[in-house]
């Protein structure tokens, strides 16, 4: 087993034990259920900052702040499935996800008071832009938008402010100045979001562990279809503003066919390798964060 794997298992059994402290058998079983994922922070926190004796606390911290939000996020877009299984909403109802989000929030923050007050205070200012960018996501979900810069907006708050908490705080651990660090957290997350509404048109649910497409059929403008919108004349784009939130499956093919024919795939890897290069660019040098940060986006491409 590498040194990455026994590190992963250790922080997921930290969290088991946090868990134990509720006491509550009930809250341990739906744990068990949601899983850890694929604990993408964590592995970004352990290239930063490889030894410390509050490591694996604080890795456990963020995983748990993470989970927390899906909870939460998984009620509001009424989601069935989460890390390909059932979801906690869909298999214990939303009174039972809402109050396991608040569980998981409020034990991580019990455990984050233990650790320097710096990095306590970058994890609660990322919860709180997580939240806006929540609601930010759910008043744009109205209706379809083609505004590439709130787009961007929007994920950087929704995907990169855990990732620039979990980085800047490593680095503080680690005695580096969290500056470099935060910057590669912005970028890498929003390289890492868009690299996740790419693969939500390329690849089948098998790969993604839940319904493909699901973006715009829950009312998520992602880039790709911003792209796509530019590219189609009035009345495809009509017919594309018809699919929002809307989509059934003739409505899907047409949208495959779309991005196939408008090349939008490269497209949007020219965003990402944009966004890519910047987070590189900020922490060059440090090679074990470039080698995990390279080998994480460049998954199923
Ligand atoms: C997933 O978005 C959602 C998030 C990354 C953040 C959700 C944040 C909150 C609900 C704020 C509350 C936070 C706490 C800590 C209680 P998505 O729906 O685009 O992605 P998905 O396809 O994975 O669901
Ligand atoms: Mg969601």
């Amino acid at each position: 087993m590498d040194r990455t794997t026994l590190m992963l298992e250790k922080i997921a059994h930290r969290i088991q034990e946090f868990l134990a402290q509720v006491q509550s058998a009930e809250v341990e079983r739906m744990a068990a259920l949601l899983g850890q994922g694929k604990m993408l922070r964590s592995k970004l926190i352990l290239a930063i900052c490889p030894n410390h004796p509050q490591l694996i606390d604080f890795c456990a911290v963020i995983e748990m702040i993470q989970s927390a939000s899906l909870l939460h996020d998984d009620v509001i877009d009424n989601a069935q499935t989460r890390r390909a299984q059932a979801s906690i909403n869909h298999t214990f109802g939303n009174q039972n996800a809402i109050m396991l989000g608040d569980i998981f929030y409020a034990k991580a923050f019990f455990e984050l008071t233990k650790l320097d007050s710096q990095i306590a205070q970058l994890v609660a200012h990322s919860v709180m832009e997580l939240s806006r960018g929540e609601i930010k996501d759910v008043r744009a979900s109205d209706t379809f938008h083609t505004d590439i810069t709130r787009y961007i907006d929007i994920i950087q708050d929704k995907s990169a402010s855990l990732m620039v908490a979990s980085c800047a705080g490593a680095a503080l651990l680690s005695g580096l100045k969290p500056q470099a660090y935060h910057t590669f957290g912005r970028n890498f997350g929003i390289a890492f979001q868009i690299m996740d509404d790419l693969l939500d048109i390329t690849q089948p649910k098998e790969v993604l562990g839940k319904p493909a497409f699901s973006d715009f059929k829950e009312g998520r403008s992602t880039l790709p279809y911003i792209l796509l919108y530019q590219e189609l004349d009035p009345l495809e784009q009509a017919q594309l503003q018809a699919c929002f939130k809307n989509a059934d499956e003739q409505a899907l093919t047409w949208c495959a066919q779309q991005f196939k024919a408008h090349h939008i795939a490269p497209k949007v890897l020219e965003h990402i390798h944009h966004y890519a290069h910047c987070a590189l660019e900020a922490i060059k040098g440090h090679a074990s964060l470039e080698k995990v940060a390279s080998s994480l986006i460049e998954r199923e491409f």
